[in-house]
């Protein structure tokens, strides 16, 4: 069962690849309320390599990390296929848990987070427990954008054009893949941004010679319940560095991210991650996580799961909508 949390917070880190790795790094050189004091990895040895530096100790399972005397929150950084069971053990045990993207790889996973999460609350009369590595909405060139995009100085927005390119040669992705690990940043940003929902989606492939060539852009138009039009591009084998672009254009005017490119993901959002642990510690400390929610992660989900309909059908899907739960008003 849950214990009481102490200050600094306690937090354990499941998956200590690149993800996880950043995250440790990050907490503990820039989030001065927070401290790892356990970590797990299936392949120990790069536990190992990280824990002592942190004063950590290796956990032989991610069960026996979650239930730890020591362990207050917990960072769930190993790949997508096992972020929902992880999640599910830390809301059984009433544990704060930030979730790498995606919640989980299928929208009936999400919903079973969502459902846990809001039967949870109501049997002990509390809040949220989950929050998702939408970092994104914590990067100050988005927030600036957001701001833009709502001052009014652009008018109604109209439409969105969203660019996501990895320099590296991720050939091993599926199409499928590229919409549910890498996309799926991308349909949360435009539902964030926009504060509106997806309804409708149609998802293409490049075909080079009439055929998907693995690591391909793959792009998607999707559009919004007050009528703008999202168009995104996810290109995970651009090769030239890691570019993330989004232009919002308004009914009388525009705005941008500025241009950014970067080796690499860590670079770009560096700000972004520090500014999500340090918000995140700060909310769990004050009793519930304030950041994107299992909601979030869900609806984004949903709308990929969308996008890969289309992909397969090769026509336009609709997204369904669901009534938002109290807990996520
Ligand atoms: N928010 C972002 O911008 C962002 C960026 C990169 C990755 N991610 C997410 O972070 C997660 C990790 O990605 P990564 O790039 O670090 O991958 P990675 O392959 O570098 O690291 C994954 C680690 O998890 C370990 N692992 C595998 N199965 C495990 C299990 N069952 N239990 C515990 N550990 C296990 C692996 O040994 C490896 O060390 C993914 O879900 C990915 O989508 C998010």
């Amino acid at each position: 069962m849950s214990h009481p949390r102490s200050d600094p917070l306690r937090v354990g880190v499941i998956g200590t690849g690149a993800m996880g790795r950043d995250h440790i790094a990050t907490l503990d050189r820039y989030v001065a309320r927070a401290r790892v004091t356990a970590v797990h990895d299936r392949a120990t040895e790069l536990a190992d390599k990280v824990a002592a530096p942190v004063g950590a100790r290796v956990l032989a399972t991610p069960d026996a990390l979650i239930d730890a005397e020591d362990v207050d929150a917990v960072l769930v950084c190993s790949p997508d296929p096992t972020h929902l069971e992880l999640v599910l053990h830390c809301l059984e045990a009433g544990v704060p848990v930030l979730c790498e993207k995606p919640l989980a790889v299928t929208a009936d996973g999400t919903a079973q987070v969502v459902a846990a999460e809001t039967a949870l609350a109501q049997r002990r009369g509390g809040g949220r427990l989950v929050q998702v590595g939408f970092m994104r909405r914590y990067d100050p060139a988005y927030v600036e954008l957001k701001r833009d995009v709502h001052d009014g100085s652009q008018g109604d927005p109209v439409l969105l054009h969203c660019v996501h390119r990895n320099p590296s040669n991720h050939t091993g992705m599926t199409p499928e893949q590229v919409v549910g690990n890498a996309m799926v940043h991308e349909l949360d940003i435009a539902r964030w941004l926009l504060e509106d929902e997806v309804v409708s989606v149609s998802t293409r492939t490049v075909r080079r010679g009439g055929t998907w060539q693995p690591g391909d852009p793959v792009v998607a138009w999707l559009d919004t319940a007050a009528g703008a039009l999202v168009e995104v591009e996810v290109f995970v084998n651009a090769g030239y560095g890691y570019d993330v672009r989004c232009e919002a254009v308004g009914s009388t005017g525009r705005s941008a991210l500025p241009d950014l490119v970067g080796p690499d993901f860590q670079t770009r959002f560096a700000d972004a991650y520090r500014l999500e642990l340090q918000q995140w510690t700060e909310a769990v400390l004050a009793g519930e996580p304030t950041g994107p929610s299992a909601w979030d992660g869900h609806r984004a989900t949903v709308v990929a799961t969308a996008c890969v309909e289309s992909l397969r059908t090769g026509r336009p899907v609709e997204v369904p909508t669901e009534p938002r739960p109290a807990l996520y008003a």
